[in-house]
């Protein structure tokens, strides 16, 4: 990868925070990798992982690596072991700590699903989704409208801690600020969790009605900061560059970073951060032949991840394309073809019709991608704002939460 620096005058690199501490775990770059349905499996993790080693080794510290965190598994489809989410939780053999994201709306069945994860010896962390914004999630109570039930998150995040506890494995929450800015939950959503004994939580700074629109409120990150002091504080939402990693924390005081939609088709960020956090400012920036190359591994990767199925790895890495190839000049006919493309043979030739010098476009290539969506009206279950404990016919709705969902 084409790495630029600027030089860094004489003396050594000093890293700007100190390792991230998850419970046993230390994590020497205090970067997370945040959980993504349907992008955050092992193949694409293995890339951010290849990636973020080589930014240690750039700013001078070998070895110590970030969390990453695989997409979220339904509790109640791990008990049941379905083949589906069998598949998400694997991780390579050197990977660690081995994450997995738990998404719950039930004390029993977390405490089933952290039970097998942890006697199973399947993860070594386990974070708790609580920041899904997704309409059919939060019409039946569960997601980011879930710790307005004061009960109910409580008896969730502390099953879990229990069960984990048994193992020593830690517990995490990743939240939401609240239902909307009338119903702010965070704070004493995190209060909870803390005397529930979990190891870290993580604020997107948004509210589940914004969605994906406007910016996040680093004011939040910061406010939670300030109000936690026993565990540490991950910040999310809008980090686009090791830049605005770096800002997040010199603005929230925030103990790591969590990243999102700032590495799709872009999995070499984490080269930038890890060296960013290292004190350096070797960046990645990569030419159209290094960034083809990187969607060409990704594309190996997820087939062996669907078990040598190469139209499925195929029709998973379409959805990779526009990302990669933002802010290139390559033609869109190249663009469209990769889009539909079927095979990793064809992967090959339509990667072979582009011009591998053509250098990193910078700006057109930087900045906002994925998820957008405009604020909402957060549809919830029948009387959820009346009260902040969970009613009977209520608890009766949230347990159908967890039947059908995907993506936070
Ligand atoms: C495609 C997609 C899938 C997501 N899936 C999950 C998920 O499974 N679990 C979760 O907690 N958050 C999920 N999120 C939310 C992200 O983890 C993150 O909180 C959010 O994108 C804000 O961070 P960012 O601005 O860095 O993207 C998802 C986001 C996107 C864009």
């Amino acid at each position: 990868m084409t790495i630029v620096a600027e030089r860094d005058g004489g003396s050594a690199p000093a890293p700007l925070l100190p390792p991230l501490r998850i419970g046993r775990h230390e994590i020497g770059s205090p970067v997370v990798l945040a959980p993504m349905a349907g992008i955050t499996n092992r193949a694409f993790r293995r890339l951010c992982r290849q990636y973020g080693n080589d930014g240690l080794a750039a700013g001078g510290a070998g070895g110590a690596s970030s969390l990453y965190v695989s997409e979220m598994v339904t509790s109640r489809a791990l008990v049941e072991r379905s083949p589906e989410t069998m598949r998400l939780i694997e991780h390579d053999g050197d990977e660690h700590p081995r994450s997995v994201q738990l998404y719950s709306v039930d004390p029993a069945t977390t405490a089933a699903a952290v039970r097998m994860l942890v006697t199973e010896d399947r993860a070594d962390h386990i974070d708790l989704n609580f920041g899904c914004p997704v309409p059919k999630v939060t019409r039946k109570g569960g997601g980011s409208a879930l710790p307005w039930k004061r009960d109910l998150f409580r008896a969730i995040v502390g099953a879990a801690v229990t069960e984990a506890a048994r193992r020593d494995v830690p517990v995490t929450v990743k939240m939401r600020k609240g239902i909307d800015d009338e119903h702010l939950t965070f704070l004493d959503a995190a209060q909870a969790a803390v005397e529930e004994g979990v190891a870290a939580v993580a604020l997107h700074g948004r509210t589940a009605a914004q969605s994906y629109s406007g910016q996040a409120d680093w004011l939040a990150i910061r406010q939670l900061k300030e109000a936690v002091t026993s565990v540490p504080v991950l910040g999310n939402g809008d980090i686009w560059s090791a830049e605005d990693a770096l800002r997040m924390v010199a603005e929230t005081g925030c103990d790591g970073v969590v990243v999102g939609r700032g590495c799709l088709g872009r999995p070499w960020l984490f080269t930038d951060l890890a060296a960013a956090f290292a004190g350096t400012t070797a960046r990645v920036r990569p030419t159209l032949g290094e960034v083809t190359d990187t969607l060409r591994r990704h594309a190996e990767y997820l087939t062996e991840f669907y078990d040598g199925d190469e139209l499925r790895a195929c029709r998973d890495i379409r959805k990779h394309i526009a990302w990669y190839l933002k802010g290139f000049p390559a033609g869109s006919e190249v663009r469209n073809r990769l889009a539909l493309v079927d095979s990793l043979a064809a992967l090959d030739e339509l990667i072979a019709t582009t011009d591998p010098d053509i250098p990193w476009p910078g700006e057109p290539a930087e900045g906002p991608r994925g998820r957008a969506g405009s604020p909402r009206t957060v549809a919830l279950p029948e009387n959820w704002l009346a009260s902040r404990e969970l009613d009977e016919t209520q608890r009766a709705t949230v347990a159908q939460a967890e039947l059908s969902v995907s993506g936070g």
